[in-house]
Parts: structure tokens; sequence; C-alpha cells
């Protein structure tokens, strides 16, 4: 990496002799943008509103000495914050070792002499040109990695949604349904005061709560006549079928999925399937789901049936809290506006 003649060098020192000395040397090696300061209260807001590549600072001032104002370009927490050399008298090895340990990159010794003023200050300006480089670097990687992860994030959407379509699209009467019931379900989520994160995975999680019965047979699912035993058996094991097919991946999202499949059935008195599980053991967001394919459910019109009025299907859902439902879901889902409802 070449030397940077266009650098900007801050330098302060409350002696003005000390100054025109430095300034000079510089400027006789092609640094010409130099910044130049006597009291040492002025350095951060200079440094703020001239970015030095490099700063140049006497350790005996008046007011603020070279520490106290290196712990204040520190305190700043800037990562661009370049490096800092401290000015110190010749035998005063303590200062010099001390002024290392706070943080300042090197340090320069009155009388100057211009070598090693010029070296140091060329070394430390290929530092800062390095490091300037690698956060320009980490800045567009981190845009790379961000704009591929949105990437990734919307496919997964579109996935999910697929997956769930493609499910209800075997029942006529079901189109739609997966996103209407994990919509249903992101908004009782969200009344129960789940964060916005939590409800956006359990929307995406719920999609999913059916896709066990892609395992159900279409002469089972179609059928007009009452089933047999066995074909419910079949038709009540696509919660264990679908929590399989969830099964493996660890994203908190699938491990979501994979619960509400398994659970959405279960009632909060024990008396669902397949489990036979009761209140808290049922994950709350299988009981959330319960609620919302319910009141889908109702508010649907089905071959055998015609649908419920909203309110209808609401005050069945109210009369199976504490036995179907838990009671805080269907308190939660009470609370919804009617517009909120609408929107799903
Ligand atoms: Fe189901």
């Amino acid at each position: 990496m070449g030397v940077n003649r266009q650098a900007r060098i801050l330098i302060v020192d409350d002696q003005a002799y000390n100054l025109t000395v430095l300034q000079k040397m510089l400027a006789m090696k092609g640094y010409k943008d130099l910044e130049l300061l006597s009291d040492s209260r002025q350095v951060i807001a200079s440094y703020q509103a001239k970015r030095p590549n490099l700063i140049l600072l006497d350790l005996n001032m008046p007011h603020l000495d070279g520490f106290q104002v290196l712990a204040q370009l520190q305190a700043l927490k800037d990562p661009l914050l370049p490096p800092v050399v401290m000015i110190t008298a010749q035998n005063s090895e303590d200062n010099q070792v001390r002024a290392l340990s706070s943080g300042a990159r090197d340090f320069i010794t009155k009388p100057f002499k211009m070598d090693e003023l010029i070296a140091r200050v060329q070394n430390l300006l290929e530092v800062d040109a390095s490091h300037q480089l690698l956060i320009q670097q980490n800045v567009v990687l981190e845009a790379t990695v961000a704009e591929r992860a949105q990437e990734l994030l919307g496919t997964r959407r579109h996935l999910v949604s697929l997956m769930g379509q493609v499910v209800c699209q075997r029942e006529p009467y079901k189109k739609g349904r997966s996103e209407r019931v994990a919509c249903l379900a992101k908004l009782i989520a969200a009344q129960l005061g789940w964060q916005m994160p939590e409800c956006d995975r359990l929307y995406l999680a719920a999609q999913l709560y059916d896709v066990g019965m892609a395992s159900v047979p279409e002469h089972i699912l179609l059928s007009a006549e009452p089933l047999a035993e066995d074909a419910r058996a079949q038709i009540r094991n696509h919660a264990v079928v679908g929590a399989d097919w969830l099964a493996g991946d660890n994203s908190q999202m699938m491990q979501m999925a994979q619960e509400i499949s398994l659970r959405h059935h279960e009632h909060w008195d024990g008396s669902g399937y397949p489990g036979g599980v009761r209140g808290d053991e049922i994950p709350q967001a299988a009981r959330i789901v319960a609620v919302a394919d319910v009141f889908e459910a109702l508010i649907s019109e089905r071959p055998h049936r015609a649908a419920l009025s909203k309110q209808e299907a609401l005050d069945w859902i109210k009369a199976g809290s504490g036995s179907l439902f838990d009671p805080d879901v269907v308190t939660a889902f009470l609370a919804i506006k009617a517009d909120g409802l609408a929107a799903c």
C-alpha cells in the first residue's frame, strides 16, 4: 500500500512552536492537509468535523492532557477512529508505556527527529488505510449477506405458503384455508402479547399445521358417505404424520410447525388426539392454532353443512373455553376487533 499524501492529519499541542515544527516537517514530505489545534478541549469537535486519518496528540497540555483526550476519543466508540500518536518528552518512558497501553498506537519524542516522525506517520497512515479498507469491505459484505438472507426468507415464505396451499387444494372447499388459519393465529398471538418476530414465525409455522392431511387418500378425503372407523383413524393420524414430515430441521420455525402439527387437535381438558395431553402440556402455539382452525372451519361452508355466521362461530368457541380450548387463548381471540378478523 503506497503512502497517501492526501491523508488528513490532526496535530494537537498547546505550544505553538511545536505545532509549527511538526507542520513544517510534514509539509516538506508532501503532507498538506494538516489541522492544527492548540486547545485540547476542541479535539472532539474537530475530529468529528474533519475526520482525520491520523492524530498527533501532545501529552502535557492545560485543561485536558493527552490521556484525557485519548479517553474522550475512545468513548466515542467510533469504529473508524484513526491511530493516535502521543507526543511525549524524551526520558519519559513511564508515559510512553502508559500511552501505548491506553490505546495510543505509537509515540514520538521531543525534540522531533524528522526521519523518525515521517517513518511513524507513514506506518500509521498505512495502518489506518488498511483499517478503513477492511471496514468498507465489511460494510459491503454485510449488505451482501443481508440481501441473501432476505432472498432466502422470501423463498422460505413462498415455499411454506405453497405447501399449505397444495394440501388445502385437495379439498376444493378448503382453498386458502392454511393462510387464513395462520393469519388468525398470528392475531391471537399478538393479542396474547407475543413479540412481532414470534408472531411472524407463528404465521409461517401455522400454515403447515395440516400438512399431514396429504397422507389421507382422496377416496377418504372426498367421501360423501359417513366414514368407517379405520378411515377416521387415518384422518386423525394426519397430526402425527405431519409432525414426522416436519421433523429433522432445527430451525425455530420448523420446530414450532412440528409442535403445531402434532398438537393442534389436542383439547385443553385432555379429550383430544393424538396424545390426549392437556392444559399447558400442549404447546401454546398449538393451543392458538386449535382455536383459529376451528373458527375458520365453522365460518366456512362444507359439503354437509352451511357456514355459521361469525357471531355464531365466536359463541361456539366461547362455549368450548376451558374444555376444548385454552381459556386464555379464547379470551385473547374474543378480544380481537371485528375488522382484524375480517382481514384474515
Ligand atoms: Fe388438522
